[in-house]
């Protein structure tokens, strides 16, 4: 191993003990009224998680050059702004009206604690942050980067397609349309924007742009055999959800094992985009999204 290759786990943790100490400073005080909802985002967004979008976007940006120690660009703010979005996200997904899940990161979810007035609330008022953050990038195009990944074009398109698929049998094609957008479409937004806010050329962002949406799309098929095979505890949510909500799956789709199989092509091919550089920890996330059991 090179004397300055940096181990992915240690990276990882270095990245979620420094996403921590961001949120826990750009989110608004518990003491501070409205006290119910600030409790409430705090509840949701310091239960855990893998912090996988910002510690992507911290390792786009340093791929591309950047310096992770210094917020001068913005990518503090714009680490955080992409867990809160994510966390607003989960919020939602979770409510009684869309997947009705009770557990996630391994508590009750925001609503089974708070009631779905104050979720509804905590994922609107993390939604606001986050774009107030991005916004502190000073860079428009990472602002409209964000938008656009969540919007009816990306995230929320998703969601929209999920829901309207639950109970029907979707073609491998239809389900990849869906998850693309539902999930790829922010893992491809945080490595970009770790690129713009580094100074990445074009041709850099169009190699970001491909690995994002590989790894976004071989992520949520994970997601789907997880929700499978995979352990309530280590997962810190309910197994078995997507079958009881007759939900369109990837491995529904097409068969556990060919699930695994696409994986592992979409991890390879991600990983011949980057390998080769002199900073391979955007290879190793990949790898990571592969074999991943939480
Ligand atoms: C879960 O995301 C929702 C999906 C898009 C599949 P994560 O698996 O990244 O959840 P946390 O952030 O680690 O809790
Ligand atoms: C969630 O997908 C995608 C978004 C939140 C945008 P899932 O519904 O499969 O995520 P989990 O399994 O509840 O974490
Ligand atoms: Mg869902
Ligand atoms: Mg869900
Ligand atoms: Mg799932």
């Amino acid at each position: 191993m090179p004397a300055e290759a940096v181990d992915i786990k240690v990276y990882f943790k270095n990245g979620r003990e420094l996403v921590d100490r961001l949120l826990d400073q750009y989110l608004p005080a518990e003491d501070a009224e409205p006290r119910t909802l600030h409790t409430a985002m705090r509840y949701s967004l310091m239960a855990g998680g893998k912090r996988l979008r910002p510690v992507l976007a911290l390792a786009a940006y340093e791929y591309c050059g950047g310096d992770p120690a210094s917020n001068r660009t913005g990518i503090h703010y714009a680490m955080a702004a992409l867990e809160m979005v994510h966390t607003y996200s989960l919020i939602h997904d979770d409510l009684p009206c869309m997947d009705d899940d009770d557990l996630r990161r391994g508590i009750p979810t925001c609503h089974k604690k708070f009631g779905e007035a104050v979720a509804v609330l905590a994922g609107d008022a993390l939604h606001d942050v986050a774009f107030e953050l991005m916004a502190r990038t000073g860079r428009t195009e990472a602002v409209i980067e964000l938008a656009q990944a969540i919007g009816t074009g990306g995230m929320l398109g998703g969601q929209m397609g999920d829901v309207e698929a639950e109970g029907k049998e979707l073609t491998r094609e239809e389900i990849i349309a869906i998850h693309q957008r539902k999930t790829a479409a922010l893992i491809r937004c945080a490595v970009r924007v770790g690129g713009i806010l580094a100074g990445a050329d074009r041709r850099t962002l169009e190699v970001l742009t491909t690995f994002g949406e590989k790894i976004g799309l071989a992520f949520q098929i994970k997601d789907d055999i997880l929700d499978i095979e995979g352990d309530r505890t280590l997962l810190g949510k309910n197994v078995g959800a997507d079958s009881k909500r007759h939900k369109a799956t990837y491995p529904k789709a097409v068969g556990i094992e060919q699930a695994v199989k696409d994986i592992g092509q979409l991890v390879a091919e991600a990983v011949t985009l980057v390998d080769g550089h002199h900073d391979n920890i955007l290879k190793d996330m990949a790898l990571f999204i592969g074999h991943r059991e939480s």
